[in-house]
């Protein structure tokens, strides 16, 4: 019998895998020189944690069961619910404001296509306990830092602005109710990927309404958004404000959001979003704890790997190991390993053949492998206590003692 993994799952070999881990490095990066602190939850949680506040498209897309004590639980599908119940427990004790950052696997029921998987990766950023815009501004700058070392600028990238109470005032002033208002939203957020939304629209609300708000999705009626001002203001003072495109279109699928929403695409628009986040002020109190503002994103590995392989940006994967240690001949074997061991244990990265002795063999293995360095183990520089060490890639060759092997 032959397995594969499921659909929408993923295996990483040692190469895919090193790209995982470069693209990890930049996120912790980011977030450390913002100050944030990484946490983390548990993989599984109870259902009700996710169904209660995240809304329908969340609910559809859960990995649920019963587990052998009957309890119902599901695989967490992104962290902002555990986020939200872990501070509201300990909020108290915590130094406002709260930056914190994680970098977990998730899993959602979707139906795999391109930029979609059951399972992923997605870096979370949010601050909690902070109302000023400029917190929105400083998350928003966290994520564009992070394309930016991975190579991608504004060229490449743009972040899509909106604000939850100005969809809302809008849709007031035309006279949508408050109960029609999610029903609405869902639809505006369906608009850029869905050419029926439109229609949809118009039956919801009739031809006048529906071509009013379309009018708003092709030209954003900025001057009356006085709820972004501040956001984009700071925005600037970051020197993010080049990857900004307010757009009334933008409102995030998930039901918790209530202010300023963004969303990260690439240019040429292709491909689904790279991130995606806002605020959610009531969360919190939503799940027991202390009245606390809060705001955030997620940025998932998917779309981001396709977009770097797109521009031929994709992270190398680097060398194995340093230093390739080459016994002269099959005497030499127990020597070449006591090399190892030692350069190992100075810290320096280094493989070396099991058996087999061929020089010839053991120099292209080193080369293959990406090794800087090839140690050779021989015989009468063995007897005097060396060593020779070539360069691979000059070619150069010397004689080191043993000691000063490093
Ligand atoms: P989200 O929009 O559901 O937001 O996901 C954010 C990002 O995760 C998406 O833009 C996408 O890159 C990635 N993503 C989502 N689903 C999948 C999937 N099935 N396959 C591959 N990538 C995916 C949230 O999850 C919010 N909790 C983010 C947040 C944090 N808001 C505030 N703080």
């Amino acid at each position: 019998m032959r397995f594969r993994a499921l659909p929408g799952f993923r295996d990483f070999y040692p190469e895919q895998m090193a790209v995982r881990r470069t693209i990890e490095a930049v996120w912790h990066q980011a977030s450390r020189r913002a100050g944030f602190q990484e946490f983390d939850g548990p993989v599984l949680e109870s259902l009700e944690l996710f169904t209660s506040k995240s809304g329908p498209e969340i609910e559809t897309q859960l990995y649920a069961f019963s587990d052998k004590g009957e309890r119902r639980v599901a695989l967490r599908p992104e962290m902002t619910p555990t986020l939200a119940r872990m501070v509201g427990a300990r909020a108290g004790g915590l130094p406002k404001p709260i930056k914190w950052y994680c970098v977990p696997q998730f899993f959602r029921y979707e139906r795999p296509q391109r930029g979609r998987g059951r399972e992923f990766l997605q870096w979370n950023v949010d601050v909690i306990g902070a109302s000023e815009p400029a917190a929105d501004a400083e998350v928003m700058a966290v994520a564009i830092d992070a394309l930016r070392m991975l190579g991608l600028g504004e060229q490449d990238v743009v972040m899509r602005v909106n604000d939850r109470r100005f969809l809302r005032r809008m849709l007031q002033s035309i006279d949508v109710e408050e109960r029609e208002e999610p029903e609405v939203l869902g639809i505006i957020d369906k608009l850029a990927r869905d050419p029926a939304a439109a229609k949809r629209l118009e039956e919801r609300l009739g031809e006048k309404r529906a071509r009013e708000i379309l009018g708003w999705c092709e030209r954003m009626p900025l001057g009356r958004a006085e709820e972004l001002e501040s956001v984009l203001e700071a925005c600037r003072d970051y020197g993010v404000e080049a990857y900004l495109e307010p757009d009334f279109k933008t409102v995030r699928g998930l039901a918790y959001y209530t202010g300023p929403v963004w969303e990260i695409f690439d240019r040429g628009t292709q491909l689904r979003a790279i991130a995606g986040g806002g605020r959610y002020d009531e969360l919190i109190a939503a799940f027991g704890g202390p009245d606390l503002p809060a705001l955030g994103f997620g940025m998932g590995d998917v779309v981001l790997r396709e977009l770097l392989q797109e521009k031929g940006l994709e992270p190398e994967a680097p060398p194995r190991v340093e230093v390739f240690v080459v016994p002269i001949g099959p005497e030499m074997l127990g020597p070449a390993r006591q090399v190892l061991a030692r350069l190992r244990e100075r810290g320096v990265s280094a493989d070396a053949p099991y058996g087999g002795t061929k020089v010839g063999k053991a120099l292209k293995a080193a080369d293959l492998i990406g090794a800087r360095r090839a140690v050779l183990v021989g015989p009468e520089e063995w007897a005097e206590g060396a060593v020779r060490v070539k360069d691979l890639a000059s070619g150069q060759e010397q004689s080191v003692r043993l000691e000063d092997l490093e």
